[in-house]
């Protein structure tokens, strides 16, 4: 995906004009229920990809936990930041506007274009609404993206979503089980923590946790029909 792709222009349009029903008023119950038992230590720097202005990166920043969001829109990182009050100290790393206020750094740019000499301290990941976001080719890209970037032995946890059959619009795209296992299986070890509730437009979110196999090196993911 190139800086001016369809998509790139239709999540910086969301922005722009508030189209942004995704974005949570608290943080994420799945995450305040199922963090802890990870056992990530804090201090850990986490990735938080595809981040928008979630709310969920200043409860990990609170658990001692340095962030490190990814996102494409200026827009969302300004807003993330003001709302937030204190310092912001910009500069610029690569490809990228780097936006930093207390232990949270907001990486603005393309989380394809975030390579791993500029993820040397991360320990854990953080995947609210990022791979449901993407279409199904680019699903692909990011699993293998994501685990480039995630040391062995870290520690991740995921929130998917499941649309009613038939219903296949997206962003939020549907990722069932079964896709969640062929993307991310072949460089994670995968477990099922609990599904959400169902919820009244036929949406049911599920919620994973995963730690990177061993050694470096990523294995392909794999195609439906490969
Ligand atoms: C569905 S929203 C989820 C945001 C956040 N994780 C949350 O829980 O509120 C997806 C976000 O990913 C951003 N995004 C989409 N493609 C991206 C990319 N290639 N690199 C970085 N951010 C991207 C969009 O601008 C949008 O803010």
């Amino acid at each position: 995906m190139t800086d001016d792709s369809p998509l790139t222009n239709e999540w910086l349009a969301r922005w722009r004009e508030g189209r942004i029903g995704f974005h949570r008023d608290t943080p994420h119950p799945a995450l305040s229920h199922h963090w802890p038992e990870l056992g990530v230590p804090a201090g850990t720097k986490v990735l938080v990809p595809l981040c928008g202005k979630s709310l969920d990166m200043r409860w990990l920043a609170e658990r001692g936990h340095p962030v490190l969001g990814l996102e494409l829109s200026l827009e969302a990182i300004e807003q993330f930041t003001a709302e937030g009050g204190g310092e912001v100290l910009r500069f610029r790393q690569g490809d990228f506007e780097v936006w930093r206020q207390g232990s949270i750094e907001l990486w603005g740019g393309d989380f394809f274009h975030f390579h791993i000499e500029q993820a040397a301290e991360i320990g854990a990941f953080y995947d609210r609404a990022a791979l449901i976001a993407l279409p199904e080719a680019t699903r692909q890209r990011y699993a293998f993206h994501l685990a480039q970037l995630i040391p062995p032995g870290a520690r991740g946890l995921l929130i998917s979503l499941v649309r009613a059959p038939g219903d296949d619009r997206g962003p939020p795209y549907s990722v069932d089980a079964r896709e969640v296992i062929r993307l991310l299986g072949p460089n994670f070890e995968l477990t099922h923590l609990e599904d959400g509730e169902l919820e009244e437009n036929g949406w049911q979110e599920s919620v994973w946790s995963l730690v990177r196999r061993g050694p470096r090196g990523v294995e392909k993911v794999g195609t439906d029909n490969a």
